[in-house]
C-alpha cells in the first residue's frame, strides 16, 4: 500500500472530480456561454484510461470519487464506467457517486444504485418550470422532477445542488426547503463562483449568510457537524427533520480544509477550482508508463497544488479564471 497524497499544506488529497464529458443537454446561464465550442471525441479519455487514472488515485489514498461533467450522463457508455469504478469500493474506495442535472437520470438511476452509488446530487435551482426553462435555457423541468423520483425509488439518497442567484430564485429557498422536506431531500444552497465569461453575473451574487438568516424567520436551523468530504456546512431543519447545507467560497472560505482535485474528460488535472494549476495527465498515461510511473506523476501534480482560490466579487464580471465551470463540474 502506497503513501496517502498529501499537498505542500499538508492536506491529504482523498477526493477525486472526474468529468466525464464537457457535453450538457442544458446551458445553465451561470454555468456556460450559450455558444460553447465541445472539444472533438479524439481528445477525450476513454473509460478504460479514466478507469486507470482513477484506479491510481484510489491506490493512493482516495476514498471519494464523483463523476461529474458537463452532464456526465450524457456520456455515451458512461454505465460502464460506473460499474467498473464500483468493483473498486470496499477497496480503498469508500464512496462512488455522481453530480447530475437530472434530466437523464430516470433511465440510468437503478442501474447506478447497481453499480453501488448510493448518494446523488442533482441540480435543480427552481421549482418553477417557466424559470428553470430560462436558468437552463432550454430545460424542461418535468424530465428532472421524473429523474429525481426514479432516483429514490432506486434507493438513492438525493441532495439538491441549488446556486443562490440575486433576483432569480431568492424568493425561492422557504419553499425549497419545504418541497424537499416533503420529498425527503436535502437541500444545498451554493454562492455563484466567476468562472468563466458568462452573460451577467456581477449583480447576481448572493451572500448565503443573509439568506441563512431569512430562512431562520421560519425555519428552526441547528448546526450539525454532519460532513461528506465536500465544502458545504450543514444545518438540521428541526420543521423537516432534513439537512441544509451552504457552500459560501466568496463570502467564508474552506480552502484550508480541501482534500480534493478534479480530472477532466481530457485528462488534465486541475489541483484547485479557482487556479490554473494543472497537469496533463493524458500525455503521461499515453507515454506508456506502468503504475510507479503514473503514481510518480500523480505526486509531482499534487506537490503543486495551490493554497486556495482568490475568488472575489467585483462589478467588472471578470471571471477569476478563463474556463466555465462545466470544465471540471463544480
Ligand atoms: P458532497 O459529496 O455531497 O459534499 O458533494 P460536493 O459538494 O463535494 O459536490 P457537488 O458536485 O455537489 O458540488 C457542489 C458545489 O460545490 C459546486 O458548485 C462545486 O463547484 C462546489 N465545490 C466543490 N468543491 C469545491 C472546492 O473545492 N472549491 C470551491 N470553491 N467550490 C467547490
Ligand atoms: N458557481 C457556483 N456553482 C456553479 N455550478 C455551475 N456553475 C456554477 C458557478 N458559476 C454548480 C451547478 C452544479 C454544480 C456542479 O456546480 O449548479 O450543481
Ligand atoms: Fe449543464 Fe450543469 Fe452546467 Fe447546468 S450547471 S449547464 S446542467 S453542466
Amino acid at each position: 500500500i502506497m503513501a496517502p497524497l498529501v499537498d505542500p499544506f499538508g492536506r491529504a488529497i482523498t477526493y477525486l472530480r472526474i468529468s466525464v464529458t464537457d457535453r450538457c443537454d442544458l446551458r445553465c446561464v451561470y454555468c456556460m456561454a450559450e455558444d460553447m465550442t465541445f472539444l472533438p471525441k479524439r481528445d477525450l479519455l476513454t473509460l478504460e484510461e479514466l478507469d486507470r487514472l482513477a484506479g491510481a488515485f484510489v491506490r493512493a489514498g482516495t476514498r471519494k470519487l464523483r463523476i461529474t461533467g458537463g452532464e456526465p450522463l450524457v456520456r455515451r457508455e458512461v454505465m460502464s464506467l460506473f460499474e467498473r469504478l464500483g468493483t473498486r469500493l470496499g477497496h480503498g474506495l469508500d464512496e462512488l457517486t455522481l453530480t447530475t442535472n437530472g434530466t437523464q437520470l430516470a433511465r440510468h438511476a437503478a442501474a447506478l444504485r447497481a453499480a453501488g452509488v448510493r448518494r446523488v446530487n442533482v441540480s435543480l435551482d427552481t421549482l418553477d418550470r417557466d424559470r428553470f426553462a430560462a436558468i437552463t435555457r432550454w430545460g424542461r423541468i418535468e424530465q428532472v422532477l421524473d429523474g429525481i423520483a426514479a432516483a429514490k425509488a432506486a434507493g438513492l439518497a438525493i441532495k439538491i445542488n441549488a446556486v443562490a442567484l440575486k433576483g432569480v430564485n431568492e424568493d425561492e429557498f422557504d419553499r425549497m426547503l419545504e418541497w424537499c422536506g416533503e420529498e425527503g431531500l436535502d437541500l444545498c444552497l451554493i454562492e455563484t463562483m466567476p468562472m468563466g465569461e458568462v452573460a451577467d453575473r456581477s449583480d447576481q451574487y448572493l451572500p448565503l449568510s443573509l439568506v441563512r438568516s431569512r430562512l431562520r424567520r421560519r425555519w428552526t436551523l441547528a448546526e450539525t457537524d454532519y460532513r461528506t468530504g465536500g465544502p458545504a456546512r450543514y444545518y438540521t431543519v428541526a420543521e423537516t427533520g432534513r439537512r441544509i447545507g451552504f457552500i459560501t467560497p466568496m463570502t467564508h472560505n474552506f480552502c484550508e480544509s480541501c482534500n480534493r482535485v478534479r480530472l477532466t474528460c481530457t485528462g488534465t488535472l486541475y489541483m484547485c477550482l479557482g487556479q490554473d494549476d494543472q497537469a496533463d495527465l493524458r500525455a503521461v498515461l499515453r507515454s506508456g508508463v506502468d503504475d510507479a510511473g503514473l503514481d510518480a506523476a500523480l505526486r509531482a501534480a499534487i506537490a503543486r497544488k495551490p493554497k486556495g482560490h482568490d475568488f472575489i466579487i467585483d462589478r467588472t464580471n471578470r471571471p477569476a479564471v478563463g474556463r466555465h465551470m462545466s470544465v471540471t463540474g463544480g
